[in-house]
C-alpha cells in the first residue's frame, strides 16, 4: 500500500482494480476548461471528457451559478404527486432537441436507471395495450446499458454479468458488429448491414408475439467504440416495425452532441421508440438521466380513470431540482456555444488525427465516428488487458493526458470544445506511448 497522505483504504471503487490503484493513485483534484489537474500538482489534458460526459468542457461557470442559486432556492422537492417548475421546463427544452414524436420525458439519475426505466417502460406499454404476452427483451453482444438487473441483462459484456446470477428471464441478443475485414474504416464501415438480418432469427425462434424491445447503442461505447455499417440501423428500425417490436436507443453516451448532433437519432437520421440519456444531460456536474418516450407510447399510458397513477415507478431523486439547474444550463450553453455543430466541425479533423496512429507498434484496428475514436492494440500472449493498462497508465503519469482503456483498447472523447492542437497533442503523446509500450 502507498504511503500516500489521504486513507485510500475505506473507499470500495468502482469498476477499479482498487489494489492495484491504492499502489499507484491517479487523483484528479480540480478541473477548468479542457484540464484536469491532478493531486500532484499536474496539469492533465482531458481526451475523454471525464467518463463520455463533460461535453462542454469543465467546470462551467453557468452551471456552478445556476446549481448555487438552486440550492440556495430550493434544496429538494418531490417529484410524486407533487412538483417544482424546473423539470417542466427542462422537459420543454429537451423534447425541442428530439425528433418529432419523441415528446415525452422521464426523469432518472443515471443512465443505468434510464436504461432500466426504459425497459419497464417498454414491458409496461406492451401490457397497457393489449400485448402482456410481449415480455422479452433483446440486446446485443458487446452492448454496454449501465449495472441494474435489466441493465446487465441486456447487455453483452461477459465481465458485467457473469457473476451476478441469471438476471431477466427470457432476454437474447443480437450479434456484435465488430467485424476484422472493417478493420481501419474512417466512420461508418461500408459493409456488415446485413448482420442486422440475424435478429429475424432471433424473432423466428422466440415469436415476434413474445418480444417487448430491442435496446442497442446506436455507437457501441464502453465496449470500445464500434461503430454501425452503413445501413444496419436502419435495419434494425425496419425489422421492428415489421414485428411490432419497440426500439430503444441507448444515447447515453452518444447523446448531446458526441456525434455531432444533438443526439444519434439525429445524425442517422433512424427514430427509436424509447432514447435513454444522461451523462452530457448535466455536463456531468450532477448526476440526472432523461429518457424520453413516443407519443404513442406516451399516450398509451395516459387512458383510463384519471385519480390512477399512470406508471408505478420512479426515483425520491427523479427529476431533482439541482440536476434540473444544471441540466437547464447545460443546454443553454450547448445552444448559445453551437457545440453539437462544433463537434461535426472538427471530427474530421479528429479523425485524421487519430488515423495516423495506424502504423504504431501492436496497433489492430482505429475506429471513429464523430468525437468518439478507439485504438485497439493486440492483446499480449497470456496477458489480455494489460498492454492497454499500460499505455493508458503511462499516459497519465508520463504524458498528462487522460484517456480510458477497455481491455486492449483505447478510448477518446474529448470534451466537443477542444482545439486542434489539444487533438494533436492527445495523438502524439498516445502514439510516443504506444511506441514505447511492449
Ligand atoms: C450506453 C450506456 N448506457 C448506460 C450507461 C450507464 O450509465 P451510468 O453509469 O450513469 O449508470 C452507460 C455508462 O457508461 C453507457 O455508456
Amino acid at each position: 500500500m502507498s504511503d500516500h497522505p489521504l486513507n485510500l483504504e475505506p473507499f470500495w471503487m468502482p469498476f477499479t482494480a482498487n489494489r492495484q490503484f491504492k499502489a499507484q493513485p491517479r487523483l484528479l483534484e480540480s478541473a477548468e476548461g479542457m484540464y484536469y489537474r491532478s493531486m500532484d500538482g499536474h496539469k492533465i489534458l482531458d481526451g475523454t471528457a471525464g467518463l463520455w460526459c463533460v461535453n462542454a468542457g469543465h467546470s462551467r461557470q453557468a452551471i456552478t451559478t445556476a446549481v448555487s442559486e438552486q440550492i440556495a432556492k430550493l434544496d429538494y422537492a418531490p417529484s410524486f404527486q407533487m412538483g417544482h417548475p424546473l423539470p417542466f421546463r427542462l422537459a420543454k427544452k429537451l423534447v425541442e432537441l428530439t425528433p418529432a414524436g419523441l415528446d415525452h420525458v422521464f426523469f432518472t439519475n443515471s443512465g443505468s436507471e434510464a436504461v432500466d426505466t426504459a425497459l419497464k417502460i417498454a414491458l409496461a406499454y406492451q401490457q397497457a395495450r393489449g400485448f402482456g404476452r410481449k415480455q422479452r427483451l433483446i440486446g446485443r453482444e458487446k452492448g454496454y446499458h449501465g449495472v441494474g438487473f435489466g441493465g446487465i441483462s441486456v447487455g453483452g459484456l461477459a465481465n458485467n454479468r457473469k457473476a451476478f446470477g441469471n438476471g431477466l428471464t427470457g432476454t437474447a441478443h443480437l450479434s456484435h458488429t465488430l467485424r476484422r475485414e472493417n478493420a481501419f474504416s474512417r466512420g461508418l464501415p461500408e459493409e456488415g448491414a446485413e448482420i442486422a438480418d440475424q435478429f429475424e432469427q432471433i424473432i423466428a425462434l422466440n415469436d415476434a408475439a413474445t418480444i417487448a424491445a430491442v435496446i442497442v447503442e446506436p455507437v457501441a461505447g464502453s465496449a470500445g467504440v464500434i461503430v454501425p455499417p452503413q445501413g444496419y440501423l436502419e435495419r434494425i428500425r425496419e425489422i421492428c416495425t415489421e414485428h411490432d417490436i419497440l426500439l430503444i436507443f441507448d444515447e447515453v453516451i452518444t447523446g448531446y452532441g458526441r456525434l455531432g448532433a444533438a443526439f444519434a437519432t439525429t445524425k442517422f437520421g433512424v427514430t427509436p421508440d424509447i432514447i435513454t440519456t444522461a451523462k452530457g444531460l448535466t455536463n456531468g456536474a450532477l448526476p440526472m438521466g432523461a429518457v424520453f418516450v413516443s407519443d404513442q407510447i406516451h399516450s398509451a399510458f395516459m387512458q383510463g380513470p384519471e385519480n390512477v397513477i399512470e406508471l408505478f415507478h420512479g426515483y425520491t431523486y427523479s427529476a431533482h431540482p439541482v440536476a434540473a439547474a444544471a441540466a437547464l444550463a447545460t443546454i443553454d450553453i450547448y445552444a448559445a456555444e453551437d457545440l453539437f455543430q462544433r463537434a461535426a466541425d472538427i471530427s474530421g479533423y479528429f479523425e485524421e488525427a487519430v488515423h495516423s496512429l495506424a502504423n504504431c507498434r501492436n496497433v489492430i484496428d482505429i475506429r471513429n465516428f464523430g468525437l468518439m475514436a478507439a485504438v485497439e492494440l493486440a492483446p499480449r500472449q497470456d496477458a489480455s488487458g494489460t498492454r492497454g493498462y499500460d499505455v493508458f497508465n503511462s499516459c497519465f503519469f508520463e504524458q498528462n493526458v487522460l484517456v480510458r482503456v477497455t481491455a486492449d483498447t483505447i478510448a477518446l472523447s474529448p470534451p466537443l470544445i477542444i482545439e486542434k492542437q489539444q487533438i494533436d497533442e492527445i495523438v502524439e503523446n498516445l502514439g510516443a506511448v504506444i511506441n514505447a509500450t511492449k
